[in-house]
């Protein structure tokens, strides 16, 4: 009998075709809305594979009535979403799909650099509402990237990617991690600072962080304070690093100057979020690696991976 993949949402034949050959795959019905949690639980309980998404809650609760799962194979690079432990406990392989989106994640952290900073969502808005009433000096000013200080919160390859693009900005560039990289310090000259040091010193500051329990609640209210009145803080992490009540405070009395975020505490946001009704932030909902080209190789990466372990091939992706 051939072994059972699910996947959690409906995705294009042609992406997951190699895993037909191998295995019967069963799909969730909708390509937009996740599986309900009682589905989950009942198809991984008859799963030997299962491929999720971000938006899937893979709880110890759902790893342990999983009796044949052998393989999670996560749609992101992040996988905060999934209960590493249990998975580890039950023997069960995690994957992601690092590396195909690092560069699309690392454009959209500078498009919302972009956004905020000259503040073109306003804009558009103004020009589309008809009140565009003519040139004016002080119309829509904003700040600039060029030659500012941009610090990255989480050298990881996105956070490195994005350093990168900042070295074409004539942009300074100061980075905080949990490990030193000497190496790009050396080739780049970008230079490590303690979180205080760089939350105090940058006119943009970019969250690329995991979502662990130590970096949840990492920019809270005292870290916010530290930041310049004219900074602007860039999320494309997870929303969980980030006290929103606390941001939403901050914006409000101008404390800081604007805000640009992929990522909510709550996905999707609640379209009564006290954030959303400023207008110095940008929303976005939760895009970063999608690309067309990069969401293709990400479907690849996990069909790769599912059809590894359940062939019993060496597996790229596991998640340490
Ligand atoms: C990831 O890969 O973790 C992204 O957040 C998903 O787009």
């Amino acid at each position: 009998m051939k072994p059972l993949v699910w996947i959690t949402r409906q995705l294009p034949e042609e992406s997951i075709s190699p895993l037909r050959e191998i295995a019967e795959v069963k799909m969730w019905s909708s390509a937009d809305q996740p599986m309900p949690a009682e589905e989950l639980k009942q198809a991984a309980g008859e799963a030997d594979a299962m491929w999720v998404m971000i938006s899937d809650q893979i709880t110890r609760e759902v790893i342990e009535v999983a009796p044949k799962l052998k393989i999670i194979a996560n749609l992101a690079v992040g996988y905060n979403n999934i209960d590493i432990k249990a998975a580890k406990e039950k023997g069960v392989i995690v994957t992601n799909t690092p590396d195909v989106l690092t560069g699309t994640t690392a454009d959209l952290a500078f498009a919302l650099m972009l956004a905020t900073a000259r503040r073109i969502p306003e804009a558009e808005r103004e020009v589309r509402n008809g009140k565009w009433t003519g040139w004016s000096v002080n119309q829509l000013t904003g700040m600039d990237i060029h030659g500012a200080t941009l610090g990255v919160v989480g050298m990881g390859r996105i956070g490195e990617a994005v350093a990168r693009r900042g070295m074409g900005f004539d942009m300074r560039i100061l980075y905080h991690n949990r490990t030193r990289k000497p190496e790009a310090e050396e080739k780049y000259g970008f230079e490590y600072a303690e979180l205080d040091t760089l939350l105090k010193e940058s006119d943009f500051v970019v969250l690329l962080t995991p979502l662990t329990p130590e970096t949840k609640g990492l920019i809270g209210k005292s870290e916010i304070a530290l930041m310049k009145n004219s900074a602007i803080l860039i999320n494309v992490a997870r929303g969980g690093v980030v006290d929103e009540q606390a941001l939403y405070e901050a914006l409000l009395n101008k404390e800081i100057w604007a805000a640009g975020l992929d990522v909510f505490e709550t996905e999707p946001v609640p379209t009564d979020h006290p954030l959303l009704t400023l207008p110095n932030v940008v929303v976005l909902p939760h895009i970063g690696s999608a690309s067309i080209r990069t969401r293709n190789n990400m479907m690849a990466k996990n069909t790769e991976s599912i059809a590894a372990c359940l062939q019993g091939k060496e597996i790229k992706n596991p998640v340490k």
